[in-house]
Parts: structure tokens; sequence; C-alpha cells
């Protein structure tokens, strides 16, 4: 019978070495450790700011982050409005979001008591449906029911309202700027787009009405301008024949709808600019404030910090970094590892200690290789801890030791409801996002915690 393994035997000979990344330095954190930030600090954030506006590259967590800042505030006593775009279908089920579109819908209380929570205040949430904002919006400013109609039956307005890029962005901003004009909630909560660039939504009021004020809107318009507001009937004559030649060159029919697209939309061109310009006032407000959401992965990062320089350029509020599913380490990793790599030398010199517990169909050998493999992947999980660790390190050291950023795990499974918001919660408003995050996170939607 083989002998047992001895496992507190450390024979320096004996002993594998464990990957180049294994330090037990690193594993206590010297110099990967993430401070502690004083707690208040995002606190502060959703009891004193109006607006909280959570931007980031594309699939970072933004509609996550901004259910759970709303769950939180709702929580708090607030009564919140979460301003959200394309949330999972899960949790949008989970919420009671199914049926709705582009209306303020309040979560019932029980949802919350469902999963043993009683909140203070109430949490409203809102699908941003960005083809009826833009509607409600032209109905706002279009001078009378005949323009109206001629945009809204454009081929072109169909075209710019529904997928014209930036066209998105600004409609969130629009629907921002009239929810917060009626002061009908103490916090809105803005999710933003999946834009490819995060600073795109930034950027949205500007390029509308450079669009408007651009060369090629000019060119086609200037025809119409030359003859005078009466002169529609001479614009359509004498330019029907240059468009005509175009479209023939071009195949695009569109041109004649793009100049009278353009032409009514001129009339509220002016409501446009002074929106665009107020909305601006907004994002620079004393009430705003700025989540910049994060995966610790390199080009999200970038983007975080490109968008932080951005903010800080133009005087817009900074609030915090969130940078959501890192990858949590394991703080007893070298111990492990060594026990594990032990047993194994153990085994490959004395034969496999527990042999005589495998059913047959299961070779030592093959026990032998699946121990293997599971320390390999342990490695592997804990390498990518350690990089994420030091990539947060690094947004640190870029952002200064004054800057809020809180860390949120990634969980085993999506988070889809309530409940995960509020695992979600303990890392940005608790103490769990403060230092690395806990090893032991439970699954999203899970009973522990
Ligand atoms: N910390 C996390 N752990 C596990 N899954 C997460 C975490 N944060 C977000 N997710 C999941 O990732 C997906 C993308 O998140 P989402 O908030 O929709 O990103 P974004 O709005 O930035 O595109 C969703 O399915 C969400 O449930
Ligand atoms: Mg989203």
């Amino acid at each position: 019978m083989p002998t047992p393994p001895r496992l507190r035997d450390r024979g320096g000979e004996r002993r594998r070495h464990p990957p180049e990344r294994v330090t037990r330095e690193r594993v206590v954190g010297k110099g990967t450790r993430i401070d502690a930030m004083p707690e208040e600090k995002i606190d502060r954030l959703i009891e004193e700011k109006k607006i909280v506006i959570c931007a980031g590259s594309g699939g970072v967590g933004k509609t996550t982050t901004s259910a759970a800042v709303g769950v939180e505030a709702a929580i708090r006593g607030k009564r919140v409005l979460v301003l959200t775009i394309d949330p999972a279908r899960r949790l949008a089920n989970s919420l009671g979001l199914s049926e709705i579109g582009n209306e303020e819908t309040p979560i019932p209380a029980e949802r919350f008591e469902a999963v043993g929570i009683a909140p203070k205040g109430e949490l409203s949430i809102m699908m941003l449906d960005m083809k009826r904002t833009f509607d409600h919006l032209i109905e706002q400013f279009a001078p009378n029911a005949e323009v109206r109609e001629k945009i809204f039956a454009n081929d072109v307005y169909q075209y710019i309202s529904g997928a014209l890029h930036g066209s998105h962005e600004y409609m969130a901003m629009e629907k921002l700027y009239e929810i917060h004009a009626r002061k009908d909630y103490d916090l809105l909560v803005l999710d933003t787009p999946p834009t490819r660039h995060a600073l795109d939504f930034l950027e949205a009021p500007k390029r509308l009405t450079d669009f408007l004020e651009g060369r090629v809107v000019q060119w086609i318009l200037r025809p119409y301008l030359a003859a005078g507001r009466k002169g529609f009937k001479i614009f359509q004559k004498g330019t029907a024949k240059l468009f005509g030649i175009l479209e023939n060159v071009t195949g695009v029919q569109l041109l004649q709808d793009v100049a009278e697209f353009l032409l009514s939309f001129r009339d509220l061109f002016d409501g446009f600019k002074e929106r665009a310009e107020a909305v601006d006032g907004i994002l620079r407000g004393e009430e705003t404030t700025f989540l910049l959401i994060t995966s610790p992965q390199r080009a999200a990062l970038a983007e975080a910090r490109f968008f932080y320089k951005r903010l800080v350029a133009s005087d817009m509020p900074f609030g915090a970094f969130i940078v959501n599913r890192v990858h949590p380490p394991c703080a007893n990793f070298s111990e492990i590892y060594m026990r594990i790599t032990d047993f194994l030398t153990t085994a490959r010199e004395n034969g496999m200690p527990l042999a005589h517990r495998l059913p047959p169909s299961i070779s030592p050998q093959c026990f032998q290789t699946l121990i293997e493999k599971t320390l390999f992947s342990f490695e592997q999980s804990y390498n990518l801890a350690t990089i994420d660790l030091e990539m947060i390190e690094e947004l640190r050291n870029f952002a200064g030791r004054e800057a809020v950023v809180r860390t949120v795990p990634i969980f085993d499974a999506d988070v889809h409801d309530i409940r995960g918001l509020t695992e979600i919660n303990r890392f940005i408003f608790g103490e769990g996002g403060e230092s690395s995050p806990s090893p032991q996170v439970p699954p999203a939607g899970g009973s522990a915690g």
C-alpha cells in the first residue's frame, strides 16, 4: 500500500516551483492591494446628486450598474427613476418591464419584498425608446401640424430618427432634460447607449447641431435659402433637374427627400440648438455626476481613462470609476498551491494515495491528470486575478489617490434580478468594493450574502 502523502512535508528539492507570477508577496498583495476609499464619498454621490450618468464602453455593465444604483437609492428612501436602454431580457422581466416601452414604470414594492427588502423610497424604470423620443421632440417643436406630418412622413426622418449615428445619444439626453425639468424625482440615473466609443454620447448635442450647420446641409439648402422662404417651389423646379441627374448617377432616390426633410427641420432648429445648450449645461452642473464603468480589460480601461480626461478637460463632474467583472483573487492561493503540488509530487513518487478509494472506472493516472488540470485552471484564475489587480492599480495611479475606484467581481451567473443587483451594491456602496473583491462570491441571484 502506498504511503499516505505528507502534506506538511516541504522538502526543498521535491517541491515543484509555483508559476512565475506566484509569490507570497503578490498574494498578500504588496504593491497591488487596492486601498480602502472613504465610504462616504460614494454614498454622497447618491445622497447629494440629482443625476447620475453611467458611461463606459459596450458590455462593461452600464445597464446593470444603472439598475443597481437605482435599487440602492430607492432602498435608502429616494424617489428614483432609472432611464435605461436595452436591458437584458431577464433583468427586464424580473423587474416587470417586459411589456412597457417609453413609459415611466414604478417597480412594485412586492418585487423588493419578495427578496426580503423593504425600500424606503420608490424605484421607477423607463426604457428609452429612441424613435418615440425623437417623435415626441418633433411634436414639441414643430410649429404646426403640417410641418409635423411632413417630417413624420419623410423617409429621411424615418432613417435619421431610427439609425443616424448619434441620434440615440442625443435622444437620451433629451429625455433626461425633459424629466429633470419636471422635478418629479429625487434622483435620475441615466444608462447610456451601447456606443462604440463612450465619448459619442458626450458629443451628441454638438454633433447634431454641427450636422445641421454643416456644409452638405448648407449646400442642399442653398438654392432654397437664396430664393427666400417663399421660394420652395422655385427650389423644387430649379434643383429637381440637378437632383434627377444625381439620382441617375448615384442611384440614390433620396436627395429630394433629404432636402425636404432639412427644410422642414430648419424650423425646429433653433429649438434644438437651445436644447442642446441646456443639456450641455446639465452635464456640467453641480447636481450631476458621472460614474465611469469599465471592465479590468485594457481596451475598456483605456476608454474609461479617455472619458475621464475628457470630463476633467471640459469641467464635467466625475464621480467614481466602477471596475466591474473583476476576477476575484484567492486569499491563500500560495498555500493551497504549494499543498497540491506537494501532494502531486508525493503521488508521482509513491503512487496515488487515494487509488484504493477510486471506482474501477477511474484509473489513478486519470485521477492524477484531473488534479493537474484543476491545478492548472486554479493557477490561470489566479493569474487573471493578479492581472486585474495590476490593472486596477494602474487606474488608481492614473486617477490619483483621491479618486473613488470601486471594484465589483465577476459573478458566476448573469445579474438578472433585484437580489443580484443588491449583491452588486455590496461592492459599489458597501465594504466589498473597497479592497480586492472577496473570493467567496455568491452567484448572482443566489441566497448567500
Ligand atoms: N459583475 C458581473 N458579473 C457577472 N455578470 C455581469 C456582471 N455585470 C454585468 N453582468 C452581465 O453582463 C451582461 C452585460 O451587462 P450590461 O449591464 O448589459 O452591459 P452594458 O449595459 O454596459 O452593455 C449582462 O448580461 C449582465 O447581466
Ligand atoms: Mg446597456
